[in-house]
């Protein structure tokens, strides 16, 4: 197959998800998005806009009311749980604002986490984790635990985690949220570096600094999307 016959990797067709209350929350309307494979783009939006939703529908975290969501070909919408999350663990990568590292693992450890459910052998496991480690340039941290490290250190370790097992795109939440301007920095390059690879990247962000550095970037404001650039 060409890359032109290629499926998207995310296909996002008519999507609403509604929370229930009262009144009901519409955090998506009828939104459509198509990612291609080794595409950069970034989502903005002000805070409550419906970022994270899309992000937890994104990485078969939650689900849409209505609509479809076709992930690398196949339609998630009759995927069971085991199947989503064994989908979730081969195909996708995440980073979070907060880095949710396990505090009582060394680096290494935290490392080797997802490589439990993603089908990588085990004797595998840990070379690919010290690869993945020497990646982000903490090759000298791996038997260090998250508490000692900085947020940018923590933040590279999450990063490591999530591309660890080669997933067909990286999702990230907020992932410089929690960091300083020279820290966001050193991370966004290291995002572009992996980028440059090969890796296909949605990175969520209200900060337009961040946003403007991927290739292709799309706005939400109240639940509808539009593409700016
Ligand atoms: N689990 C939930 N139950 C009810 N309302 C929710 C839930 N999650 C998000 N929302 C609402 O949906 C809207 C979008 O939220 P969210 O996607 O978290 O926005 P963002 O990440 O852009 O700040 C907000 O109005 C929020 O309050
Ligand atoms: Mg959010």
């Amino acid at each position: 197959m060409t890359i032109a016959e290629r499926p998207p990797v995310i296909d996002l067709r008519d999507v609403t998800r509604t929370f229930p209350g009262t009144p009901d929350v519409q955090a998506l309307r009828a939104v459509d998005l198509r990612v291609d494979e080794g595409d950069y783009l970034s989502i903005v939006g002000p805070s409550g806009s419906g970022k994270s939703t899309m992000l937890n529908i994104l990485g078969l975290l939650d689900r849409p009311t209505i609509g479809e969501y076709v992930l690398a070909g196949t339609p998630t919408k009759n995927l069971g749980d085991d199947e989503r999350a064994a989908v979730r663990a081969r195909s996708l990568g995440f980073v979070f604002q907060a880095f949710h590292l396990l505090p009582r693992r060394t680096v290494l450890e935290n490392v080797m986490m997802p490589m439990l459910y993603s089908g990588t052998p085990r004797a595998d496991r840990e070379p690919r984790a010290r690869e993945a480690l020497r990646r982000v340039g903490l090759d000298h941290r791996v038997d260090f635990r998250p508490g000692v490290l900085s947020g940018g250190e923590r933040q590279r370790v999450a990063v490591a985690r999530a591309v660890v097992t080669r997933p067909r795109v990286l999702l990230a939440d907020e992932p410089t949220g929690n960091l300083d301007r020279a820290t966001t920095r050193e991370i966004m390059e290291l995002f572009e570096e992996l980028h440059a690879d090969g890796l296909t990247l949605v990175l969520i962000t209200h900060d337009a600094h961040v946003a403007e550095r991927a290739t292709r970037t799309v706005r939400i404001a109240d639940g509808r999307v539009e593409e700016v650039a």
